[in-house]
């Protein structure tokens, strides 16, 4: 229904500015929180070059529960503090782990994953879930993916419920 053009050489914040206006075009007006998120992580897998897996964890009964993704299955609930994002809970912080090899607790859902960024979505300092990004490249992820994701949680925090 929706066709983009992506160019492969396109620059991070430039491709994180397309990521943004896509996501707000499909997201606009609609208020279902599985739609939205469904959405999103398939154009997060669309238009990122060497992911492995992108998609949503929320908040459900005091843990994170698996959300809508792209990629190979993966581990349905995570404690707040466990793993990568887990951490991103318990700080309410975005977590950006050049190997996740050397991050203690990590959990391999799929052992080629190497690099990781998961960033918190945030309402009023509580978390709602977090986006979660996997690279099979050490250090795929820079600060200005980072800087983009985050835009992209705060835009999509207003739209979607409280409760994902
Ligand atoms: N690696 C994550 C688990 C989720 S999967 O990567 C999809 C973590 O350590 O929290």
């Amino acid at each position: 229904m929706f066709a983009f053009d992506i160019d492969p050489d396109m620059p991070t914040a430039q491709r994180w500015d397309e990521i943004m206006a896509a996501a707000d075009a499909l997201t606009e007006g609609e208020a279902d929180a599985v739609a939205n998120m469904a959405n999103v992580a398939a154009l997060l897998w669309q238009f990122l070059p060497d992911v492995n897996w992108t998609g949503f964890y929320r908040m459900s009964g005091g843990e994170l529960v698996l959300g809508p993704f792209q990629g190979k299955a993966a581990c349905i609930r995570i404690p707040v503090g466990k793993g990568v994002c887990g951490a991103a809970v318990a700080d309410k912080a975005t977590q950006l782990v050049a190997d996740v090899h050397a991050f203690e607790g990590h959990i391999a859902c799929d052992a080629e994953s190497r690099a990781e960024l998961v960033v918190p979505l945030l309402r009023d300092g509580e978390v709602l879930g977090v986006i979660d990004l996997d690279s099979p490249t050490p250090s795929r992820f820079s600060n200005e993916d980072a800087a983009g994701c985050e835009r992209l949680a705060e835009m999509l925090v207003s739209r979607l419920p409280a409760a994902l």
